[in-house]
């Protein structure tokens, strides 16, 4: 089965999309599907915060076609692994998890947050990209 991975931030313009962009950018195989969302619907069909596509670009990852969406139940179905940034994202996905056999696809994204950087400033940005492209790398590996 198609392998489809989604990762989850708080308002998918910052976090979730660039970590979206960085796992495209180390897959090559055309099964793994990978797409991110937010807990929130702070921002429904913006586009990424200026700041990410910033560093994206720097990392030579184009995230400006991506828009931001709120998960849904569907997510739950549709996707066998569901990756949190945060704990407090993680445990909004386990509320949100439509039925108790799905909160085992809810997972972090790695064992220490990747912090908001919303109200930060681009070394804020530039600090998310490493700690987003590590953990990412770990995961792949
Ligand atoms: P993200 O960052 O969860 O990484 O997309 C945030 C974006 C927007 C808000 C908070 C975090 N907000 O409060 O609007």
């Amino acid at each position: 089965m198609r392998n489809r991975i989604l990762i989850v931030c708080l308002g998918n313009i910052c976090r979730s999309p660039l970590a979206q962009g960085i796992f495209e950018s180390y897959v090559t195989e055309k099964d793994i599907l990978i797409d991110s969302a937010a807990t929130s619907n702070y921002h429904q069909n913006a586009s990424p915060d200026h700041r990410s596509i910033k560093v994206g670009l720097k990392h030579n990852i184009d995230i400006t076609s991506q828009r931001s969406r709120q998960i849904k139940a569907s997510d739950f179905y549709d996707f066998n692994e569901i990756y949190a940034v945060d704990q407090s994202v993680f445990e909004t996905l386990l509320k949100l998890a439509p039925k108790k056999e799905f909160k085992h696809k809810v997972k972090m994204i790695d064992n220490r947050d990747v912090h908001d950087p919303y109200y930060g400033n681009e070394d804020d940005f530039e600090a998310v990209f490493q700690h987003l492209d590590s953990c990412i790398q770990k995961l792949i590996s």
